[in-house]
């Protein structure tokens, strides 16, 4: 079994610094194989919160974690024009890690993860043709039984938002990129920005979106909550290629505790959510 902690939305300078303590901990505490953080590292892209989001990385890292990060559309100035268009990311790559195409693999998981922040957009995202190949590329050599993520900041799925039938903006040229993802054979598509948490097939989702499991984190650590949701993150506990646990870990007021849990199988066509009789008999497996 391989163990991720999936962070998101973390927003230094909008963050609240005990919700900050009390993630580390728990994280640190439980040793995941990986710490995965999909975007929005900071508020509004400042100097003095991406040295704070730096450290918080640092901090992980020192435990011996393993990381691997994206930029969000907060992580590129939004009011400096001439660094938004001239070096958009260039704090990013300063302060938590200069690689915008990030791998890691070890002899369960390879995952990647791709930057879909852009400049010219203000918070819509945007994969493009190059990611694409770099999405088939890295993992054509990959053996079949490891588990391939793929992580973005941006969903690949507009997502429903509460409402009844509303849902977000897909992410740009959303077509091709799941025709790249479904090429690659990726298993799951972690990513955040709606600090919403979500998990579904990606085909019951959208026509022809490959047999990807679609699963979102809410924001860790941020004021920035939605009215019917608390700062959460996931705890994917991957058993197979074909089997994988996912548990919401949620702030209660004085720390994160685990809250809902759910078990999601892969038949070779599509992940299902297991019932609970179901999942409790796989538990032992
Ligand atoms: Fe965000
Ligand atoms: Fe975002």
């Amino acid at each position: 079994m391989a163990t991720i902690a999936h962070l998101s939305d973390v927003h230094f300078g909008a963050h609240v610094p005990e919700i900050v303590e009390a993630a580390e901990r728990w994280v640190i505490g439980r040793k995941p194989d990986l710490v995965i953080v999909s975007g929005d590292f900071t508020q509004r892209a400042r100097e003095a919160q991406y040295r704070a989001a730096g450290a918080f990385m640092d901090r992980l890292e020192s435990a011996g974690l393993p990381t691997l990060a994206v930029p969000g559309n907060h992580d590129v100035p939004l009011y400096d024009v001439i660094r938004r268009f001239a070096r958009p990311l260039a704090r990013y790559k300063r302060h938590i890690d200069d690689d915008l195409c990030p791998w890691f693999e070890n002899d369960k998981l390879a995952v990647l993860g791709i930057n879909t922040a852009r400049s010219f957009t203000l918070k819509d995202g945007r994969i493009n043709y190059e990611q694409m190949h770099i999405i088939r590329d890295s993992f054509r050599a990959v053996p079949p039984e490891k588990t391939r993520i793929l992580v973005t900041h941006h969903p690949l799925f507009a997502m429903p938002l509460g409402e009844e039938g509303a849902l977000t903006k897909t992410v740009g040229r959303q077509q091709p990129a799941l025709e790249a993802v479904a090429d690659a054979g990726v298993h799951i598509l972690l990513a955040g920005h709606f600090h919403r948490t979500f998990a579904e097939a990606a085909r019951k989702m959208v026509e022809n979106a490959g047999p990807a499991l679609v699963i979102q984190a809410g924001t860790a650590t941020s004021t920035r909550i939605r009215a019917d949701e608390v700062q959460s993150f996931n705890w994917l506990e991957v058993h197979r290629n074909t089997d994988v646990d996912l548990q919401v870990v949620a702030w209660n007021g004085t720390d994160f505790e685990g809250r809902d849990h759910a078990r999601y199988a892969y038949d070779g066509q599509m992940w299902h959510r297991r019932s609970g009789a179901e999942a409790m008999a796989a538990g032992d497996k």
